[in-house]
C-alpha cells in the first residue's frame, strides 16, 4: 500500500490554515493543523477535511492541540507566533516568537526526529536559525520561507506594470526577509528578456521599493494582521518542491557555512530543493554593491541572534 507523505503545520491562524488549504487542494499528502487555542485547529481542520469531497482532492485533514498526532510527520511547516500588527516591526515581535518556535521545534525534534522543516514565522531568518538550535536538525532540513514571497512580490509587481503573464517573470530576491532584502533585477527578466529592456531605471526603483515594503503595504490594509496568502502558497510550493523531489531552484532562507563569505546565519540564497531538503546552495556571481547589501542584511540577521543569546 502507498503511504501519504505526511505534512504538521504548527500554528493554526492565517498563515497556518491557509497553507493547509492550499497543501490539501493540490492532494501532497495527509495534513495535521495543530495550535495551541482549544477547538481551532480542530475546526479549522474538519472544515477543510468537509470541503475534500467537494472539490474531489484525497487528502485527510485533521486539527489538535497535541503534538503526538504529528509523530512521523515527513515535512513540518511552522507558523506559530504572533504576526505584525501597524507600527509593530519584524523584530518586535524576537523574542515572544522565539521562545514559541523553541517550544515547536523541541516538539518536532522528539515527534518527528526525520522531518524536514519549513519555518515561516517571523522574524523569518532568525526564527529558521532558532529551529536548527533546538531541533538539532543538519542545515539541510531546516529552510525559512521568505525568498519566494518576497520574489512573488516583485514578479507581481512588474506584471502588473508590464501587463504581462506573471508566469513569464523570472527573478531573484536574495538576503534576509526584512526591509534589507536584496532584490537583483540584473538577474530579472521577462520571457528570457532582461528587465532593463522593459522599464526604465526609475520604474524598476520603485518596483524594488515596493518589494521590500511587501510586508507592510498588507499590513497597513488588513490593519488586524498581516499577508497570509501569498506567504502560505510559497510555503506549500516548498512542501511540494520537498515532498515531489522536484529539485526546484527556488530563493529560500538556509544556515550559510562559508557560502558567499558568510557562516553560521539563516539568509535568503537560491537552493536546490528536493527529498533531502536544501540539497544545494547555489553561490551566484555577485557584484561588489549586491555583495555588500548581502552582507548587511545577513549582519542585520546575525544582530538579532545576538539579541537572543
Ligand atoms: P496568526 O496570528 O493568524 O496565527 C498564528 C497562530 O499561532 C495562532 O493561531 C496562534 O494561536 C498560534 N500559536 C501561538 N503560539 C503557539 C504555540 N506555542 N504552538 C502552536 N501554535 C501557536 O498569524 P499568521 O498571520 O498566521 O502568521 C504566523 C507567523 O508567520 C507570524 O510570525 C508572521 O509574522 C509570520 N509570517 C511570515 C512570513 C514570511 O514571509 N516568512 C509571511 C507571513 C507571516
Ligand atoms: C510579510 O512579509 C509579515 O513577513 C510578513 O508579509
Amino acid at each position: 500500500m502507498i503511504k501519504r507523505p505526511k505534512i504538521s503545520i504548527v500554528g493554526a491562524g492565517n498563515v497556518g490554515a491557509t497553507a493547509a488549504h492550499w497543501a490539501a487542494a493540490a492532494e501532497l499528502g495527509d495534513i495535521v493543523l495543530v495550535d495551541i487555542v482549544e477547538g481551532v485547529p480542530q475546526g479549522k481542520g474538519l472544515d477543510l477535511m468537509e470541503a475534500t469531497p467537494v472539490v474531489g482532492k484525497d487528502s485527510y485533514v485533521r486539527g489538535t492541540n497535541r503534538y503526538e498526532e504529528t509523530a512521523g510527520s515527513d515535512v513540518v511547516i511552522v507558523t506559530a507566533g504572533l504576526a505584525r500588527k501597524p507600527g509593530m516591526s519584524r523584530t518586535d515581535l524576537l523574542v515572544k516568537n522565539a521562545e514559541i518556535v523553541g517550544q515547536v521545534a523541541e516538539n518536532v525534534a522528539r515527534f518527528s526526529p526525520e522531518a524536514i522543516v519549513i519555518v515561516v514565522s517571523n522574524p523569518l531568518d532568525v526564527m529558521a536559525y532558532v529551529a536548527m538550535k533546538k531541533t538539532g536538525f543538519p542545515r539541510e532540513r531546516i529552510v525559512g520561507m521568505a525568498g519566494i514571497l518576497d520574489t512573488a512580490r516583485y514578479r507581481a509587481f512588474i506584471a502588473m506594470e508590464l501587463n504581462v503573464s506573471v508566469e513569464d517573470i523570472s527573478a531573484l530576491v536574495l538576503g534576509g526577509h526584512g526591509d534589507s532584502m536584496v532584490p537583483l533585477p540584473r538577474y530579472t527578466s521577462i520571457g528570457g528578456i532582461p528587465l532593463e529592456q522593459w522599464l526604465p531605471q526609475e520604474k524598476i526603483d520603485a518596483i524594488v521599493q515596493r518589494t521590500r515594503d511587501g510586508g507592510i503595504e498588507i499590513v497597513n490594509y488588513l490593519k488586524t494582521g498581516s499577508a497570509f496568502y501569498a506567504p502560505s502558497a510559497a510555503a506549500v510550493q516548498m512542501a511540494e518542491a520537498i515532498l515531489k523531489d522536484k529539485k526546484r531552484v527556488l530563493p529560500c532562507s538556509v544556515c550559510l557555512q562559508g557560502e558567499y563569505g558568510l557562516s553560521d546565519v539563516f539568509v535568503g540564497v537560491p537552493v536546490v530543493l528536493g527529498k533531502g531538503g536544501v540539497e544545494k546552495v547555489l553561490e551566484i556571481e555577485l557584484t561588489e554593491a549586491e555583495r555588500d547589501a548581502l552582507r548587511t542584511s545577513a549582519a542585520h540577521v546575525h544582530e538579532s541572534i545576538a539579541q537572543l543569546t
